[in-house]
């Protein structure tokens, strides 16, 4: 069992209470930018304890369909009652899966969203994310992405937080990086982003469009 699967086994029924304060804010930021709509099909890769779910079933509609997909079958079971709870029954689809082998054909989402989950992964698996996105996105498809960012150059918090992270990765996993340069090496034009700050580490939402032919 990979250890990213399993620590968030562990961690899924205190997730909220430990980081809902701190990322729910850039979730919904990252969610205005990116602009889902009624009709469409969305997902949301790392959907974690299913607050973005939840947001994206009520913006895609009767019409529409929303689907997550996370890893931990143990953040699946709290989206599972989210889901419930807020009353979502139709048009939504919660798979436990692989960001690197989506459970999904090709070309059926028009907008995929991820927030504090692509800096989970280390530079091969993330071209292997973003591959998989490109795969099952529609031609000139959305995706919305929510991460530390690695700014330069690097305040106190940063790098105590870098620090932090190579003593216990399997707690602090995620990693500052290039959020628009990594998408745009990866087959994406970025076309709107926003900054932020959560407990002083830099954050960046950005929305991007597959580009032809990438
Ligand atoms: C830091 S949490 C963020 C959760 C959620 N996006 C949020 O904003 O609250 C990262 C999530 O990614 C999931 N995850 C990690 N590796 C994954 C993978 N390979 N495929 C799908 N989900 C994965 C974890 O189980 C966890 O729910």
């Amino acid at each position: 069992m990979p250890p990213t699967h399993s620590s968030y086994d562990r961690l899924s029924r205190w997730y909220d209470w430990l980081a809902n304060g701190s990322e729910g804010p850039f979730r919904q930021l990252g969610l205005r930018l990116l602009q889902p709509t009624a009709g469409e099909t969305l997902l949301e890769i790392g959907a974690g304890t299913g607050h973005g779910l939840v947001a994206l079933s009520r913006a895609a509609g009767a019409t529409g369909l929303a689907c997550g997909v996370d890893l931990s079958a143990g953040m699946c079971r709290v989206a599972a009652a989210r889901l419930r709870r807020a009353s979502v029954r139709e048009g939504v689809l919660l798979a436990h899966g692989d960001a690197l082998r989506l459970p999904f054909p090709s070309a059926r989402f028009d907008a995929i969203c991820m927030s504090f989950t692509l800096e989970l992964f280390g530079p091969a698996e993330m071209a292997g994310v973003l591959a998989e996105c490109r795969r099952v996105l529609r031609e000139d498809g959305r995706v919305g992405v929510v991460a530390l960012d690695q700014a330069e150059p690097a305040n106190w918090m940063t790098r105590l937080y870098g620090w932090v992270h190579r003593r216990f990765p399997t707690w602090v996993d995620c990693r500052p990086i290039p959020v628009e340069e990594i998408l745009s090496r990866h087959g994406f034009r970025p076309i709107a982003a926003a900054a932020g700050k959560m407990w002083g580490l830099p954050v960046k939402a950005v929305v991007a469009r597959t580009m032809v032919g990438a």
